[in-house]
């Protein structure tokens, strides 16, 4: 089954297999500098989140209560979407997966941070990994690279999503370094031009992925779907 995949801009993210929508850290237009996509207008069956940040969760419980969407993640931020009203949420923690209706998805380690927007503890942040359509998918959400991103790689990966942006998460040279742990067949890179601090040259990364790995680098404009 083909998988199709946008990236929405940041770290945003949305999954369509086989008319079900999975969205990644919903951050839409008038919170999202990067979105072109109001939150009124996105479809969700699934929501996974890797940590609490405003520029991942900020578009979270509006997207959930609307569609009553099932909130996947850590237990902190699972308890804190109930307190927001939204009672449809699933708790992972790191290392922990779980057969969804749409497939497998397992909560890897992120090594970064994950405050909730109220100053609430928001429990360790985290990423993603993917069993759906057929593909395996890897979500890093925001991270510093990490050797044992190798075990992850041992997965086969069909796609990994990265962030790139520098300053808060891994940069551009760690991003190609994360890659020889991943060894994905293709790569997505996020987090980056958003503002400022992160602004990147994407096609200059793309074309050193290309001289250096023997990974497909992925550059979509906003709201573009491909197909896995
Ligand atoms: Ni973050
Ligand atoms: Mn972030």
């Amino acid at each position: 089954m083909s998988v199709s995949v946008t990236w929405h801009g940041h770290g945003t993210y949305s999954l369509n297999v086989g008319g079900t929508n999975i969205v990644v850290d919903p951050f839409f237009a008038g919170n999202n500098p990067a979105a072109k996509t109001s939150v009124d207008d996105v479809a969700a069956d699934f929501i996974l989140q890797t940590h609490g940040h405003a520029d991942h969760i900020a578009d979270t419980v509006p997207l959930a209560k609307r569609t009553n969407a099932l909130v996947i993640a850590n237990f902190e931020i699972h308890a804190w979407i109930n307190n927001q009203g939204h009672a449809n949420t699933h708790p992972l923690n790191t290392g922990g997966g779980y057969d969804f209706p749409f497939g497998r998805a397992k909560m890897t380690p992120a090594l970064h941070s994950s405050g909730l927007p109220d100053g609430a503890y928001g429990g360790d942040p985290g990423g993603f990994v993917v069993w759906v359509g057929g593909k395996t998918i890897y979500f890093a959400g925001d991270t510093a690279v990490f050797s044992d991103m190798a075990l992850i790689g041992d997965l086969g990966l069909d796609l990994a999503v990265l962030p790139i942006g520098d300053n808060f998460t891994m940069g551009p040279d760690d991003a190609l370094l994360a890659l020889e742990f991943l060894k994905p067949k293709a790569v997505l890179p996020g987090h980056f031009n958003t503002w400022p601090l992160i602004a990147v040259d994407v096609n200059a990364w793309a074309e050193k992925v290309k001289a250096n790995t023997a990974v497909r680098p992925i550059v979509p404009a906003v709201d573009e779907s491909f197909a896995l």
